[in-house]
Parts: structure tokens; sequence; C-alpha cells
């Protein structure tokens, strides 16, 4: 990087929530890293990865993104996964409307442990099974209005806005 040692470094904490097995864990690894799994392990505990990403005027900022378990019996204290984030990415998988019902759970969550102005986006992952989708485009758009969150569809199966959903988190806090 060409970034010279008298620039600021900015270092920002995003969360990633949302039921078990909607995408958070390979969403993750796909925008860290370029990898996706077809048989991931459900998440124990919590794990982050740091993530540059340039700004408007070419100024770098770090991003900090931890990523938990959805399952309840494998997560670890809460309070402590929110505390200090700056943007949050809320998951669920249009396959599965049971996951989408559960969004509400989390952004209650989320609202219990964070600062309201947390920069948040709704995310419907797994736009590639548009065959067996079970959730509306317009109703995922419609929840993130009410909500007054962003709003965005992905894969971490084909990459498809990966990189964007996360973008306009950091982007935001910024
Ligand atoms: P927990 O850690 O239990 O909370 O689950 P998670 O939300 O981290 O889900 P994970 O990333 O482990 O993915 C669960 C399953 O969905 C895995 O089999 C993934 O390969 C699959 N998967 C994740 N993202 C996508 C996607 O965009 N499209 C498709 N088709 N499958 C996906
Ligand atoms: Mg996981």
């Amino acid at each position: 990087s060409s970034s010279s040692e008298s620039e600021e470094e900015y270092l920002f904490k995003v969360v990633v929530i949302g039921d078990s097995a909607v995408g958070k864990s390979n969403l993750l690894s796909r925008y860290a890293r370029g990898e996706f799994n077809p048989q991931s392990k459900a998440t124990i505990g919590v794990e982050f990865q740091t993530q540059s990403v340039e700004v408007d005027n070419g100024r770098e900022v770090k991003a900090q993104i931890w990523d938990t378990a959805g399952q309840e019996r494998f997560r670890a204290v809460t309070s402590a996964y929110y505390r200090g984030a700056f943007g949050a990415l809320v998951v669920y998988d249009i396959s599965r409307r049971l996951t989408f019902d559960g969004v509400k759970r989390w952004i209650d969550e989320l609202n219990m442990h964070s600062d309201t102005t947390i920069a948040r986006i709704l995310v419907g992952n797994k736009s590639d099974l548009e065959h067996i989708r079970e959730v509306s485009v317009e109703e995922g758009k419609s929840l993130a209005e009410a909500e007054e969150m962003f709003f965005m569809e992905t894969s971490a199966l084909d990459s498809t806005n990966v990189k964007e959903a996360f973008e306009m988190v950091i982007r935001e806090i910024y």
C-alpha cells in the first residue's frame, strides 16, 4: 500500500448476526479470502477477520468483522460480542422463511446492545437459490425500510453483492 505513516488508521468493528446456517461465515470468508465452503460447520464461539477497505479519498480503513454462532448453545457472551460495534449485517436465507421470521429477534438484540447510530444492513443471502426462494425481494426491502436499514440480496456461493454489502456498511460508518 502507498499510504504514508502519517496518515491516520481507522479500525471499525462490524458484527454479523442471524440464524444458524444462513451463511454468515461463508459471507465473511468470501469477502475476506475469496473462499466458499459448501460443507462448513456451525460456528462455535466467535471468529473474526480484519479487512482493509479503501474509502472515497483513497484513505484506507480497517474493518474488524466479527462472526458468531447462530445457534444459541454455541454463542459467546452477547454483550461482549456487540460492544464497540459500529456496523452490523443482519443475515437471513432467502430459501428459508423461518430465518426471515427470525430477523426481528436479531434486530431487537442488536438494538438492546448497541448504539442506535450503528450502520445496519439487512442481507438476504443465498440469492443463487432462486428456484427454492421462500422470501421475496419486496418483503426483504420493506422490512429493511421499516427498520431503517440498508438492504441487499447476496450469494456467498457465486459472490453476488458480497463485497458490496460489507462495504455499504463500512463506508456508511466512515
Ligand atoms: P452458524 O455458524 O451455525 O451460525 O451458520 P452460518 O450462518 O455461519 O452458515 P454457514 O456460513 O456455515 O453456511 C451454512 C450452509 O449454507 C453451508 O452449507 C454453506 O455452504 C451454505 N451457504 C452459505 N452461503 C450460501 C450461498 O450464498 N448459497 C448457497 N447455495 N449456499 C450457501
Ligand atoms: Mg458460522
